[in-house]
């Protein structure tokens, strides 16, 4: 059975939701689902924009049958070629062999290095500013190199105001209906997943966002709908999102807060970061987030690292290093490139503390544009009440540095 949605004239939603997928790209946890958005256009021509992972295939040509009727696809528009949304190209060549597909260099390059059987099909090759028209409506390529993968471009439709805008502007979660991010109560059920995508899944290129942020500024007054490969589509309070899009991909944290990550083994080092936390909401910071990086993906460690202004990372030491998980975490949002936080460190070692130093290390070494408190509250073993001033003087650090 078809599930099709209309977004705006001749333009339909023509995706499909995922709730089966547990792992996207095999390492983030989506318990919402994901949607795998594809868009169809029934112009004088008519256009296909992007296809959908190959689990959910079946769907999508149900759905594009139903509305072409009688009608034959023209053009299939392939603005990114990762397999979850590219994967289904050849499926769509079978059952319309005469389609047209419209890409990037690089697009039509890593179709054959995936394998798919394009050649012997017209392949018409866009590059930045190029344009296309399909009778009323005209559109315009603009690269968009490294959101997410280099052959990424997004697609202007200059008739109607509807950015494609490939990976950028996507969100974890399933739709279930709801197409529109205003059927939704965005900032309050889906916000988090859609940071969590963005930091986790193209967090490393913030330049690449901020030059097609830029691009899109000199049009912004002409963008009506932003129509992403997943998550909901906008078509009120664009501005909301795009400036969410903005301090993300300028490493500039959300919130002041105070993200304390713990690794613990036996439940003392957790019991020092509750000791912080109660001390600093005590101070009148309340913005306070203790996670356990044991039982904690990394995908919302990072996520949360990217909406806070500071971190405390409270660490013991193992095998005279960085507790592993911990360890992880940190390479994780060195990978990413977070940049512009504060950190305050809590290490924990029975004879020999070593984390702090290390944690220390690696921020200042690895790292990108990061301060390190000078306090650090130092446990051996368990945190007594011998303690308490430099609990104090920690928590006071960390206070000072929100002034
Ligand atoms: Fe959803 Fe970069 O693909």
């Amino acid at each position: 059975m078809y599930c099709v949605r209309n977004v705006t004239e001749d333009l339909y939603w023509v995706g499909a939701n995922d709730h089966r997928l547990h792992l996207f790209e095999n390492i983030h946890p989506i318990p919402r689902g994901v949607s795998y958005n594809a868009y169809l256009l029934l112009d004088e021509k008519t256009v296909l924009f992007d296809t959908v992972d190959w689990s959910v295939c079946r769907q999508l040509l149900e759905n594009v049958e139903y509305l072409l009727g009688e009608r034959s696809l023209d053009y299939l528009v392939i603005n990114h070629m990762e397999p979850d949304h590219g994967a289904s190209i050849e499926e769509i060549l079978l059952r319309w062999p005469q389609v047209k597909i419209i890409s990037t260099e690089k697009a039509f390059l890593f179709m054959h290095q995936f394998g798919f059987q394009v050649d012997g099909h017209e392949l018409i090759e866009v590059k930045e500013g190029d344009s296309f028209s399909f009778g009323k409506h005209n559109v315009t390529f603009v690269a968009a190199p490294m959101v997410h993968w280099p052959e990424a471009m997004v697609t202007f439709d200059t008739t109607n105001g509807v950015l494609f805008s490939a990976d950028a502007f996507g969100s974890f979660g399933a739709l279930d209906g709801k197409l529109f991010a205003d059927e939704v109560n965005f900032d309050r059920d889906w916000i988090d997943d859609a940071r969590r995508y963005l930091t986790n899944i193209v967090g490393k290129y913030g330049p690449h966002i901020q030059l097609l942020l830029k691009k899109a500024g000199g049009i912004l007054d002409q963008i009506k709908y932003i129509c992403p490969l997943h998550g909901p589509v906008w078509r009120k309070d664009l501005g909301y999102f795009i400036d969410k899009y903005d301090k993300w991909s300028r490493y500039e944290p959300e919130e002041k807060g105070v993200l304390i990550a713990y690794a613990s083994m036996y439940g003392n080092t957790e019991a020092a970061a509750q000791a912080l936390a109660a001390k600093l909401c005590e101070k009148g910071v309340t913005n306070v987030w203790v996670y356990d990086v044991s039982n904690t993906h990394v995908s919302y460690l990072v996520s949360e690292s990217f909406r806070l202004s500071h971190i405390v990372l409270a660490s013991v030491t193992y095998n005279l290093g960085i507790y592993p998980v911990m360890h992880d975490y940190l390479m994780h949002l060195k990978g990413l490139n977070l940049q512009n936080r504060t950190f305050a460190l809590i290490e924990n070692g029975s004879w020999a503390p070593k984390s702090g130093d290390l944690m220390q290390k690696f921020i200042e070494d690895e790292m990108k544009n990061m301060t390190v408190l000078g306090d650090r509250l130092s446990v051996a073993s368990a945190l007594h009440p011998d303690k308490a001033s430099e609990l104090e003087s920690l928590a006071n650090s960390i206070v000072e540095s929100m002034q």
